[in-house]
């Protein structure tokens, strides 16, 4: 490591444990941590993910300034932006502080979330990339998880900080979320060298089934060796950390285990939206796409009982359905 980084990662350490000093001691934390109690947040959650706050008057800075900090490592740490003279302010202002972790554990950059859900501000706030963060390389929780997928065999994809975190608290402690910006190759890779089976639980809504249609696309045109993709769909409407809040942790690790479902399957459900299947037309621009992910199969056993799903979904004969996907498969070579 060089001394830079050993820097940026020495001044990250300090920020977080300041940030969540405040949220824990301090009156000016206070109004953060009723939020957080009042999404469900244990203090031992809040303790394990190193949860903070940064309060409205700016008290980084200061903070920095009285370690007599160098002012181009402040600038090069992306805790703080820069105006048109060069002066420095805090990045963060009136925002829960979640630390993002490399996966060694070191916090290399933040997140904040407003402690409402007005609009005309950004939800979450990301620390821009700095010499020790790289968003499309990192995935939050990941230190934790990889050591839980050893015992596990598999990690959870989800999409938000406060899912991983709900999940971890209902005993699911191999959750990830990739960094609030869409799924990456690279991520890809990194996840498939700690596991051989990926769990997507991404959000019930349809921007949701649409990333996770995006994340499987992903995995299979950059599978590193054997990743093998699962898909676990909420119930519509809802994400992880609302359904652990809703049903609790039991129900919520029972229906990982008892909804999860190959890709085919997903696809299966997933092709059918936006599609009016008594219209003959659309019925049949439907099953040939069906049989496309079919043809992607590659266990007999498998191809069959999906055949046979759709034979007897829509009343057609399985062996047309087979000659149908054998001319697809010359089709697509
Ligand atoms: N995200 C972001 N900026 C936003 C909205 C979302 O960076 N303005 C990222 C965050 O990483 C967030 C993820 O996208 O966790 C998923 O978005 P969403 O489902 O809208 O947020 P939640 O994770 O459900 O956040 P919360 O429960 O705190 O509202
Ligand atoms: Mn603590
Ligand atoms: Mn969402
Ligand atoms: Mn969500
Ligand atoms: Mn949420």
């Amino acid at each position: 490591l060089n001394n830079e980084t050993q820097q940026l990662l020495k001044l990250h350490d300090k920020a977080a444990k300041l940030y969540h000093h405040i949220l824990i001691n301090t009156p000016a934390g206070q109004s953060a941590l009723n939020y957080l109690r009042k999404r469900g947040m244990s203090d031992e959650l809040i303790d394990q993910f190193g949860l903070g706050y940064a309060p409205d008057q700016r008290i980084l800075k200061p903070f920095f300034e009285q370690q007599k900090i160098d002012y181009q490592l402040l600038r090069k740490s992306g805790l703080f932006s820069e105006n048109q003279q060069g002066e420095l302010r805090d990045r963060f202002v009136e925002r829960v502080m979640y630390p993002i972790k490399n996966g060694q554990g070191q916090v290399i950059a933040f997140s904040g979330r407003l402690l409402t859900n007005e609009t005309d501000l950004p939800k979450y706030l990301n620390s821009p990339e700095t010499p020790i963060f790289n968003k499309r390389r990192t995935l939050f929780n990941f230190d934790i998880a990889r050591k839980s997928a050893r015992k596990n065999g598999k990690l959870y994809l989800f999409e938000g900080f406060m899912d991983v975190i709900s999940a971890f608290g209902a005993g699911v402690t191999n959750g990830i979320a990739s960094m609030g910006t869409s799924f990456t190759e690279e991520q890809v890779a990194i996840i498939g060298r700690a596991t051989s089976q990926l769990d997507i639980c991404y959000d019930g809504d349809e921007p949701g089934q649409n990333a996770i249609d995006r994340a499987i696309s992903l995995v299979n045109d950059h599978r590193s060796k054997q990743l093998q993709v699962k898909v676990v769909q909420l119930p519509a409407g809802i994400d992880p950390d609302e359904y652990v809040q809703k049903y609790g942790a039991k129900q919520f690790s029972a229906y990982l285990v008892n909804k999860e479902e190959t890709t085919v399957e997903f696809y299966l459900r997933f092709l059918k939206n936006g599609k009016n299947l008594d219209n003959q037309n659309e019925l049949m621009s439907y099953l040939n796409q069906a049989l496309k992910v079919i043809a992607q199969v590659d266990a007999p056993l498998e191809e069959d009982m999906y055949l046979q799903q759709l034979a007897s979904e829509f009343n057609l004969d399985r062996q047309t359905l087979r000659t149908q996907i054998n001319q697809l498969r010359q089709q697509l070579g």
